[in-house]
């Protein structure tokens, strides 16, 4: 079966990135992406200003928008059209009933499936799953549209995760270590399975594209998300024992990482992971433990989330305590809000976490980050979840468009993203303008901390002690 048209359901940070990428690497291709926001396709279909930040991907979208890649509300005409239908809508944690915190919310998944099973008419097609979802998703995408399958309608449901990460989906898209495709194990299952293949042959090397059965496939993004989580959280717990120790967590993660059945990546110390899908996905997978009434396994999964909400808390404890254990009205200066570099998402970002700790403290915050909006920073800390007093939230909190203003008079600055451009700052300067004694708490391990210290700053690092100005000095030894 040739692909000639796809569609992709849902517009956002991966049905945006990845559909553009194949218009790019597939001209034979025409590939729409819909969605039911209409500003966030305007946003697409706009000169100016994509609904997402991602490093190169305005150079794709403007080189094939128009010519195969196009963005549109109208649902259903592209659907009617496409071979191939991805969905790629969100599969937030529920948050009410049966699962509430833990299981992913499956509800616009299941009304793309519906959509779809209505308003087919007739042909082949094949349904690819994109979004993350729990284990035996596809098997309800299936059980929906074959109990609303018109007659002379045929579908074949996939599930295709996506590995691509925020800040680097382009390069993650163009040469991903992997593509993972899950089906049917049936004569029919294995044409659909290469017939999407064959579009990411285009540019792919073949043996990169992993062919599973479609549980297989589906765990396999939990799973990976649920192993990249609990590097992050196994280092993070280490960085505790450094603290207390003296052991630098660089070092520990430089010893370990060297061992080649370990690896060097995912051990960089931090505040804490966030973003839209690790505590999401961890979460779903500690649901499914406990659906399969495997506790012990779920209880190993849950510590991943557990040691991440400590983390969070230890840091923003730190900051309070050194600040003499209290920051009620201290002017306290907040460099990055994204939960990681090159991207404006803050979906689950530790920062709105730090942030909230010391705002229930009473602090003032003054925050700053290269690309997050105000409203998006107003809007996550005063969420009902982080926040039950709106008002108090827009009163202590105030949006800098200058890192330099933000940290004026403040008591202490505290790196939150380890966004490229702070560790150029002329700190010599930023330390002339602010409150004494002036502290630096760097969440990301991104800042000289030997250079700071000579300024005359107290600073705090993830992870190892650094010298403290106030340290007593060795007795020299008596002279004869
Ligand atoms: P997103 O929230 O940025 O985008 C989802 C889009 O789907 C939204 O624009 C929404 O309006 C649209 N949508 C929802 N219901 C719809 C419907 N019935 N018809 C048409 N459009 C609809 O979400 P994101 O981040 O792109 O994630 C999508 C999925 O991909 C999730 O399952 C996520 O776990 C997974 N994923 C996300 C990654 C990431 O880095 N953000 C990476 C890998 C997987």
């Amino acid at each position: 079966m040739k692909i000639q048209k796809i569609c992709c359901i849902g517009a956002g940070y991966v049905g945006g990135p990845t559909c553009s990428v194949i218009a790019m690497q597939c001209p034979d291709i025409e590939v729409t992406v819909v969605d039911l926001s209409q500003s966030r396709i305007d946003e697409w279909n706009s000169d100016e200003h994509l609904p997402i930040y991602e490093p190169g991907l305005k150079d794709v979208v403007t080189k094939c928008r128009g010519k195969n890649l196009f963005f549109s509300t109208d649902i259903d005409s592209a659907i009617h059209a496409a071979d191939l239908l991805f969905i790629s809508v969100n599969t937030p944690t529920k948050t009410f009933g049966l699962g509430k915190g833990r299981a992913a919310d499956l509800k616009y998944i299941e009304s793309v499936a519906r959509r779809i099973a209505e308003v087919v008419e007739s042909g082949e097609k094949i349904v690819v799953e994109k979004s993350t979802v729990p284990v035996r998703a596809a098997e309800s995408i299936q059980r929906i549209l074959k109990a609303n399958t018109k007659p002379g309608v045929s579908y074949q449901v996939l599930s295709n995760p996506e590995f691509l990460a925020e800040g680097t989906a382009i390069q993650d898209l163009i040469s991903p270590d992997r593509v993972l495709i899950g089906g049917e194990q049936t004569s029919g299952g294995y044409k659909a399975i290469d017939a999407l293949a064959s579009i990411y042959e285009h540019w792919i090397p073949k043996h990169k594209i992993i062919k599973t059965n479609t549980w297989s496939s589906e765990l396999s993004k939990l799973a990976a998300n649920a192993f990249l989580a609990q590097r992050i959280s196994s280092i993070n717990s280490m960085s505790a024992i450094c603290e207390a120790t003296g052991a630098d967590v660089n070092e520990v993660a430089h010893a370990i990482g060297t061992d080649s059945r370990v690896g060097p990546r995912f051990l960089q110390a931090s505040l804490g992971f966030g973003g839209s899908c690790f505590q999401k996905d961890v979460l779903n997978l500690v649901y499914l433990c406990e659906a399969l009434n495997l506790p012990e396994v779920a209880a190993y999964w849950q510590q991943v989330i557990n040691i991440n909400d400590f983390q969070r808390r230890r840091f923003a404890t730190k900051i309070i305590s050194c600040l003499f254990n209290t920051v009620t009205d201290k002017r306290i200066g907040i460099l990055g809000f994204s939960f990681k570099k090159n991207t404006a998402d803050t979906r689950e970002s530790s920062s709105i976490y730090v942030c909230k700790y010391l705002l229930d403290e009473g602090a003032q915050l003054v925050i700053y980050d290269p690309q997050v909006s105000r409203e998006q920073i107003i809007s996550d800390l005063t969420h009902p979840i982080i926040s039950e007093d709106p008002e108090r939230v827009e009163r202590l909190v105030t949006i800098a468009t200058d890192p330099y203003k933000a940290l004026s008079g403040a008591h202490a600055l505290v790196v939150c993203t380890e966004w490229d451009e702070f560790r150029g700052y002329d700190f010599q300067k930023i330390y002339d303008t602010m409150a004494k004694p002036a502290f630096a708490f760097d969440g990301r391990g991104i800042l000289d901390a030997e250079h700071l210290l000579e300024l005359g700053f107290h600073v705090e690092v993830i992870g190892k002690v650094v010298r403290k100005n106030n340290m007593i000095p060795i007795t020299p030894p008596a002279e004869n």
